[in-house]
């Protein structure tokens, strides 16, 4: 999508999210920017006046993890469908997942899904596989890809299992400055695993996947960019064991940013003894020491970035046995309140620290900093998340925008309602209805 030319809109009334707190202000859009920040703004004639009080007025969040499922799997989300979810969650932009059918492994598919984002409502962009057809054995062509913008690369849904392949993709990359994200699921230890291993999947009798699936993974992973010296992102990271050695891989300097994703931070292995499948996704929901260690990780600055992972199913597929349903959970339009209630609720990080978590950071991941994830300043484009904490939503599957329903939180309540979505000036979610 490129960026709109819209009308004058004044954002009234709201609290206004930088890096170090919020201040009550309104805020003038106007041309696809941010024109002024007051305390008190005169609404210029004809413009849309939009109520924000009782709100935080914040940066739009920017996902590095949605699976958008174009091309091949459109029963379950299509790039238009998804990308409403994203504005109806406060989204700005999304990084579109390449496990799809067929992979995005090449410039034809590259370009295919640039042509549907184009009318969607939020910017999405295109990461690439690291291997063709996501199998594992020969590089995608990274120069050509990185030629046409392509910025982040994944293998997501899989890990690269060989070591000395992503060495060479390291090298390829760190040449070329693009980054790799990894998925660290070793599948020798995963294999056959459909939920975490513990003293859940004991009493279950449900065959588990070990911690050290990831964690072994995340070691290599982390020596082969000691031996590169090339940047790498962790994707959804979800033990205890792997804040351990990313916080040691961080002291040591070496060049690595990690994501959680807001159902590790919520929910716990205790959900699968209804042995319902839409609590299965990879990684596996661990124990409630994880789940602290992951929260503990978002307060003190270790963990970037919050990406949901949004990872849509048909319902088919999710009401199979447990070992036989698709793993992956709907999170684009519960994220904001999720992690609210998992980090700001109890008083782990402020507001202007979990938006940094959702938007800022991740913008800078993406290497979409220029246009997306603030700050709320004159001049900058204007992505704008109006968020009423206050609020409470009943999470209804039917009635959420994706194409798909698995969400985890069905019937439940949660804090805080996105009540408008800006992107770049367009108010596209309006008192939370998607405006197209
Ligand atoms: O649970 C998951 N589902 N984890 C992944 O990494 C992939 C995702 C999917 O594509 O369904």
């Amino acid at each position: 999508m490129s960026a709109r030319i819209a009308g004058a809109v004044v954002v009234r009334g709201g609290e206004v999210v930088s890096a170090t707190g919020t201040r009550r202000a309104d805020v003038l859009v106007g041309d696809g920017i941010v024109q002024t920040i007051e305390e008190s703004l005169e609404a210029p004639s004809g413009a849309l006046v939009l109520d924000a009080g009782g709100c935080l007025v914040a940066p739009a969040l920017v996902d590095l993890h949605t699976h958008l499922r174009e091309p091949g799997a459109e029963q379950a989300e299509t790039v238009e469908s998804g990308s409403r979810a994203a504005a109806l969650g406060g989204y700005s932009a999304v990084v579109a997942m390449p496990n799809t059918t067929p992979a995005i492994d090449c410039a034809s598919v590259v370009r295919d899904v640039r042509a549907l984002a184009e009318t969607a409502l939020v910017d999405v962009a295109v990461a690439g596989a690291i291997t063709v057809g996501r199998a594992g054995e020969r590089l995608v062509p990274f120069a050509e890809l990185a030629g046409l913008g392509v910025r982040l690369f994944t293998d997501d849904g899989t890990g690269v299992q060989d070591a000395a392949l992503l060495r060479r993709a390291l090298e390829y990359a760190g040449d070329l400055g693009v980054i790799l994200a990894e998925h660290c699921e070793d599948a020798s230890l995963a294999k056959g695993g459909l939920m975490h291993e513990g003293s859940w999947s004991s009493r279950l009798g449900v065959p588990g996947q070990p911690a050290l699936a990831e964690e072994a993974m995340l070691a290599r992973d982390l020596a082969l960019v000691r031996l590169t010296g090339t940047p790498m992102h962790f994707l959804h990271l979800s033990t205890a064991g792997s804040m351990r050695l990313f916080a040691a891989a961080r002291a040591e300097g070496l060049p690595v940013t990690a994501e959680v994703t807001p159902h590790h931070l919520s929910l716990t292995d205790a959900e699968l003894a209804s042995f319902d499948p839409l609590f299965k996704v990879n990684p596996p929901l661990r124990g409630e020491d994880d789940v602290a260690a992951l929260r503990r990780a978002c307060a003190d600055g270790l963990i970037d970035a919050i990406a949901t992972d949004h990872a849509p199913h048909p319902q088919e597929a999710k009401e199979a046995p447990l070992e036989d349903a698709p793993p992956g959970m709907l999170g684009l339009e519960t994220a904001l309140s999720v992690a609210w209630e998992a980090l700001v609720a109890p008083g782990h990080v402020s507001a202007a620290r979990l938006f940094s978590l959702l938007s800022g950071q991740p913008a800078r991941i993406a290497g979409l900093e220029s246009s997306h994830g603030g700050p709320i300043a004159p001049g900058r484009p204007a992505q704008l998340c109006v968020f009423d904490p206050a609020e409470r939503v009943l999470v209804e599957p039917e009635r959420l925008a994706s194409r798909s329903a698995n969400t985890p939180f069905a019937g439940r309540s949660l804090t805080g309602k996105v009540r408008h979505t800006l992107v770049h000036g367009e108010p596209v979610v309006i008192d939370g209805k998607a405006q197209r």
